[in-house]
């Protein structure tokens, strides 16, 4: 066993922050072998429990759980900042492009390696992943994750319709590659598979309803794809299914909605797609960078929550234009206060940050296992140090509360901050 004393950041089971200024954070194997949370709170409660313990003192330092990022694409590492008028011509002259080069292992492989250094070094410990169409990009992901013990989650992505030569797959090979990757990465160590129709408009009735027998078929496997984030894209989406309610109800109809379906964006909803997503048990994706730069539109999060569906943030790397987490959460600050087209609200520092960790494992139905460091939960997690960027220092030793601590690193932070990164203990 190894014990962190620091200032600790945790979640309640109603997702609201607990802290505790001098804390101890005591990690060691549970019955499995797995390094876990053994024991978390005030250091003045905890330490006498503890006695024999080497206890590692980081005065200053805030240790939190490690971010999880709901949604990324490993191969867009190098699309960021790519201007383009929207959506449908950003995917045609810079997402498939740089996408094709994936067939190349030796590109994959390098690529694997600069991804998940950049996702390190942001404080992000697990991520659900596109990949690339290609089945070797969801092997360099998966080996180099593996080998840095990680819990990632990716899929091979399926495209076998309106999609440039180099990206596009072949419908009954794609299904037979996306079974072969399950049966060879999901529960491998710490790794999970995802089947990952791109969107829609990109896979014929036939991959989808394939897709779905997969679902069905391994309950335990993750489902990705993206959703009603531009207008284009849904006008699109609808003249292509015409039988179905919704954009939405498309997924449903082959079944796609399910527990541990995540959907990106999910912008332009009404209340019978907000039930579905409640019913099915799926979660969104908010991806606000992204949707800020491509112009897609504001995630409504009054919505959701009247309504009641389960949601998390995410980079969407490359659409998005940030690893950082910080970054992430702001701009969902910002997105949620807009009000012209939704009603505006003002999310809470406590609320954003939960998003990012306990509330983006609750929408996996990784609750307990990640995003939060209540005993029993994996020992991935970040120490934060708020003095490295002179003005966060400044607004943090004026903080009276935990919600504003927490929204001076939201608003100031970045990776500077993170001064160490802990992936199971080690
Ligand atoms: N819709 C289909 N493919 C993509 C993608 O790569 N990024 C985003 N943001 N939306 C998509
Ligand atoms: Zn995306």
């Amino acid at each position: 066993m190894h014990a962190y004393r620091a200032a600790l950041l945790r979640f309640a089971d109603d997702g609201s922050a607990i802290y505790d200024a001098d804390g101890l954070l005591v990690v060691g194997p549970d019955a499995q072998g797995r390094q876990v949370v053994r024991a978390a709170g005030a250091h003045s409660r905890l330490a006498a429990n503890y006695p024999g313990v080497a206890t590692e003192h980081l005065p200053g330092r805030i240790i939190a759980p490690g971010f999880i990022d709901l949604h990324i694409h490993f191969p867009q590492t190098d699309v960021i900042g790519s201007p383009s008028a929207g959506l449908l011509p950003w995917l045609q002259d810079y997402t498939f492009p740089q996408e094709a080069r994936f067939a190349d292992p030796t590109h994959s492989d390098a690529m694997a390696t600069v991804f998940l250094d950049e996702l390190a070094r942001h404080g992000v410990t697990t991520a659900l992943a596109f990949c690339t169409s290609h089945p070797g990009s969801v092997d360099s992901l998966m080996q180099e994750a593996q080998r840095r013990g990680l819990r990632m989650i990716a899929g091979k992505v399926l495209q076998d319709r309106h999609s440039p030569d180099g990206v596009r797959d072949e419908t009954q090979q794609s299904l037979e590659d996306t079974e072969s990757l399950i049966r060879r990465w999901h529960g491998t160590d710490r790794l999970g598979y995802a089947i990952t129709p791109r969107f829609a408009p990109s896979c014929s009735e036939a991959q989808l309803r394939g897709a779905g027998e997969l679902a069905a078929k391994y309950p335990g496997v993750w489902i990705q794809s993206h959703v009603a984030e531009n207008k284009d894209e849904i006008a699109w989406a609808r003249q292509l299914f015409p039988g179905s309610r919704s954009y939405l109800s498309v997924y449903d109809d082959f079944g796609l909605m399910r527990e541990r379906a995540i959907y990106a964006h999910c912008i332009h909803f009404d209340d019978e797609d907000r039930a579905l997503m409640r019913s099915t048990g799926a979660a969104a994706a908010v991806s606000p960078t992204s949707n800020l730069f491509l112009g897609s539109g504001f995630f409504d999060f009054e919505g959701a929550d009247r309504i009641g569906f389960r949601y998390g943030l995410a980079s969407d790397v490359g659409g998005g234009t940030s690893f950082s987490p910080f970054h992430t959460m702001l701009a969902a600050y910002y997105v949620g206060r807009e009000g012209q087209t939704k009603p505006g609200v003002s999310l809470s520092p406590q609320h954003l940050w939960w998003q990012h960790t306990a509330g983006g494992a609750r929408a996996l139905g990784l609750e307990g296992t990640v995003g939060n460091l209540q005993p029993g939960c994996e020992a991935d997690f970040i120490v934060l140090d708020p003095r490295a960027m002179p003005l966060l220092a400044r607004k943090v030793g004026h903080a009276t509360s935990i919600d504003e601590l927490l929204f001076a690193m939201i608003v100031l932070g970045d990776d500077r901050i993170v001064e160490r990164v802990v992936i199971a203990g080690a």
